[in-house]
């Protein structure tokens, strides 16, 4: 893999961070009052996760979190992004607050703020309570008011310490993964009613964006949300391959993109999609156009599309990720600066994540992972092309802090800058997170 030597330039107030979530990492499943999201329901179901394992467990971070900051803090960071287990908080999804679950995000928030790291909330990354699914979970309209409840009382205990609160992680993955495919909770295949939950998911992001900017007013913390997004490359220049380009990239980046931006779907998307189970009620639009604060994007690769059979083959591949994900930097680029031309209305960016899997081993204490240090310099040149373009970017987060639960790959895929050794919980720093800890500190340098 070639790694060209253009030296990194980020503007002083940039901001660098790694990112975690809660079902990925945190275990203690049933402690403290816990409720089960949706997620421990489909891990414990046989033959959906890769390797068979659970969230039970995870990195324990629970219990580890307070040396698990000094980690993050050891790698010099200003910002770290995590999310809330809304089912720690409120067990059912409705009803009754859980005091010892707000107590765990009080004491971690307490310690990044002693270790002058900024605290970044993601409210919804992918673990709804399964009391909440026991009512119909995102096919019902009930659910967008229960979320927004919870973003509020989040808002209104942690509004003031921390530095932003994003609704949602990748709605995509929910609507499209959870309900389209059946691959991520809650296991349904159905893509007439994955469309109707991707709305639902949008109509709960406004709705939420607007119950907390009423609790925190103009002093409450930057609100947005994250959406995963790639480019769709034709594989040619043919008008099927352009066509079925500009259709993959509508279903999926512009199907979020335009309803929070434009405050409407796209046509090239309505055009091909089984609209049968699909309700927009008077009023949702408006509600899902909320001005928001900052937009987070998660790169990983690009989309490649050839209508051919067989498929034609990418062209000049730098070479694929452990999750069989081409690495292509310049997808970057050209996302951002597409998205740039395309919204004029765009709020400044943060990279929420960025990251490759890697089989990973530890020999003599150390874990030598050069190719993760390639990915991650060549998307940090990628990222500052788009910014010498006009791309207003503000941070960077590699996904992730450390080895955690892959999804349905379970603990097979490692992300992590910090090894994770599961049966003895020992973290150990890889090449890559010494070197990730040196571009900061040479960036904070600079300033
Ligand atoms: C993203 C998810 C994150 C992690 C990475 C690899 O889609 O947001 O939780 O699984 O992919």
């Amino acid at each position: 893999m070639p790694t060209t030597s253009r030296p990194l330039h980020f503007p002083p107030t940039f901001h660098w961070g790694v990112a975690t979530s809660a079902f990925q990492i945190e275990g203690a499943a049933l402690e403290d009052g816990r409720g089960p999201s949706i997620w421990d329901t489909f891990c414990h179901q046989s033959g959906t996760i890769l390797d068979g394992s659970t969230g039970d467990v995870a990195c324990d971070h629970y219990h580890r979190y307070a040396s698990d900051v000094d980690l993050i803090a050891s790698l010099n960071v200003d910002s770290y992004r995590f999310s809330i287990s809304w089912s720690r908080v409120q067990p059912l999804g409705y009803g009754a607050w859980n005091e010892r679950g707000f107590e765990f995000y009080s004491k971690l928030i307490a310690r990044l703020a002693e270790k002058n790291i900024q605290a970044h909330i993601t409210l919804y990354h992918w673990d709804l309570p399964q009391g909440l699914q026991d009512l119909g979970g995102w096919l019902s309209r009930e659910t967008p008011q229960r979320f927004a409840e919870y973003a509020a009382e989040v808002a209104r205990r942690f509004g003031s310490q921390v530095a932003s609160i994003a609704t949602h992680n990748e709605p995509w993955c929910t609507a499209n993964l959870g309900y389209g495919n059946a691959q991520f909770a809650p296991g349904v295949a159905d893509r007439a009613l994955s469309i109707q939950v991707s709305h639902h998911l949008l109509l709960s992001h406004g709705l939420a964006i607007k119950a907390m900017r009423a609790v925190t007013g103009d002093a409450g913390p930057q609100y947005g949300i994250v959406l995963n997004q790639w480019p769709a490359d034709p594989a040619t220049a043919s008008p099927a391959d352009v066509a079925e380009a500009q259709w993959e990239y509508a279903r999926s980046v512009e199907w979020f993109m335009d309803p929070i931006f434009k405050g409407h779907y796209p046509q090239r998307a309505l055009d091909r999609m089984d609209l049968s189970r699909f309700h927009v009620m008077d009023g949702d639009m408006e509600i899902i156009q909320q001005p928001i604060d900052f937009l987070g994007v998660n790169y990983y690769t690009r989309t490649f599309v050839s209508t051919d059979n067989p498929p034609k083959a990418r062209p000049g591949v730098l070479g694929f990720t452990d999750m069989d994900w081409e690495i292509y930097p310049q997808g970057l680029t050209a996302l951002l600066v597409g998205l740039k031309e395309a919204y004029k209305d765009l709020p400044p960016i943060y990279i929420t994540e960025n990251g490759m899997a890697a089989a990973d081993h530890v020999s003599n204490d150390q874990v030598n992972d050069q190719a993760r240090i390639e990915y991650i310099q060549m998307h940090l040149q990628a990222l500052q092309a788009a910014m010498e373009q006009g791309v207003d970017v503000r941070g960077y987060f590699y996904w992730s802090l450390m080895d955690n639960f892959e999804w349905n790959s379970g603990y097979s895929k490692r992300f992590g800058l910090i090894y994770v050794d599961y049966a003895t919980q020992q973290r150990t720093l890889k090449e890559s997170a010494y070197w990730y800890r040196d571009v900061v500190q040479s960036q904070r340098q600079e300033k």
